[in-house]
């Protein structure tokens, strides 16, 4: 379904790589590129503010673009620097009005950055944080869950796919919980987004933050936040400027109706623009088409793993995604991606402070990460596999 062919043709850096680096950051593609480079040379040549609005209808439509992924209205969009910009900003406005005793629902794959936000609030605020368990195959006991929601319960914190691993979280059943009892929902899809379909109305989320380098292959230093009307009408981020809120009287600011309260007024244009790009480049493929040939391929890549002897893998879950992370009972990850660096071979990591409630849990050893995308050839997984037995 998706032209691979056609993918790598417009892809310059897997030219002297095998890329397995997406969890990480993803090749950008020529279009993508191309839009950055003609945005910047427009700074160059007129200004900054001058090729703001030159680029005004590109910049709506990447509003557009992210809104037709999520399903969502471009009203309900924020468009921001990383996916943890839009995640605190969600966060932290409704940590405003939690009160000692409070508590925060989340899950055993919860991203550090998250839970050092919900650490902090606890110094701050006094509130709980309450960890749902995992069930037998690893990922979130939904059940469970529920039954941990109170009236005490201000915000059910999830993270879709982690840092660390293959694992996808059952996102739509808790979805499902957390309208049933009224609890605000945050997703994390920062590592979801761009691998698989993401519909806010199936998913149930108040908030879903994202980043724009991963899987979806846009620029570095480009998120994204949905917050939904509904949660909107009673939600104001922590931070806000002359863009997200208007000074109407020396005592008065109104915020933002729409999303835009959660921005700043100055942003990476080019990066705004080549976000819009990446996302239609994604849409072009087909979500479902691109989660259908990650999972084939990224099961591939397991099985080939999981039969040289001293490389166990470690991914949990029932629905397995891109991520494959595995150990190597002799090298340390660092080793394992320095000597396929070697071979042309491009692989990540993940160490206990990424994702530490899982890694203690599990007691998991430092992990390599090696994550797949459409783009990659059967050829490559192989090469990979190979490279691993050959260590
Ligand atoms: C699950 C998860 N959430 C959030 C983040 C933070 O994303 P960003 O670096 O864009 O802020 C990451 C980054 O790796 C992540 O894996």
């Amino acid at each position: 379904m998706i032209d691979v062919a056609k993918a790598r043709a417009e892809t310059p850096g897997i030219e002297h790589q095998a890329f397995f680096y997406n969890s990480g950051a993803g090749l950008m593609p020529r279009p993508v590129l191309d839009a950055l480079h003609e945005h910047l040379d427009l700074e160059a040549r007129i200004g900054g503010y001058a090729a703001e609005e030159a680029a005004a209808p590109k910049l709506q439509a990447t509003y557009e673009s992210i809104a037709r992924m999520l399903n969502c209205s471009t009203d309900e969009v924020a468009v921001v620097e990383n996916a943890t910009v839009a995640w605190c900003q969600a966060f932290y406005g409704l940590a405003q009005d939690m009160q000692p005793g409070d508590n925060v629902i989340t899950v055993v794959a919860e991203y550090a950055s998250n839970f050092i936000a919900l650490l902090q609030t606890v110094k701050r605020r006094g509130i709980e944080i309450v960890v749902a368990p995992n069930d037998a195959s690893g990922q979130v006991d939904v059940a469970a869950l529920e039954a941990l929601i109170d009236d005490r319960t201000k915000l059910i914190a999830v993270t879709h796919v982690p840092t660390s691993g293959g694992l996808v979280t059952p996102a739509a059943e808790v979805g499902k919980v957390a309208r049933r009892h009224g609890a605000p929902y945050l997703l994390d899809a920062c590592q979801s987004a761009g691998q698989m379909p993401l519909d806010v109305q199936e998913l149930g989320c108040d908030f879903l933050s994202a980043t724009g380098r991963k899987f979806l292959r846009g620029p570095r230093g480009t998120g994204f936040l949905y917050a939904s009307k509904a949660i909107m009408e009673r939600h104001e981020p922590p931070v806000l400027d002359l863009h997200s809120a208007e000074w109407v009287a020396p005592d008065r600011y109104e915020m933002a109706a729409t999303a835009r309260r959660y921005e700043n007024w100055e942003n990476y244009i080019a990066g705004k623009v080549g976000l819009g790009v990446a996302v239609d480049y994604a849409l072009s493929l087909g979500l479902e088409n691109i989660q259908e040939r990650n999972r084939l391929l990224a099961d591939d890549l397991r099985e080939r793993l999981d039969m040289i002897p001293g490389v166990t893998v470690r991914d949990a879950g029932v629905d397995r995604c891109a991520i494959v992370s595995f150990s190597h009972d002799r090298y340390k990850p660092e080793e394992v991606m320095q000597r396929l660096a070697d071979q042309g071979i491009a692989i990540g990591n993940s160490a206990p402070g990424s994702t530490r409630l899982d890694f203690e849990a599990r007691h998991l050893p430092d992990l390599c990460r090696a994550s797949v995308h459409y783009l990659n050839t059967e050829d490559e997984i192989a090469m990979l596999a190979s490279a691993v037995a050959g260590l």
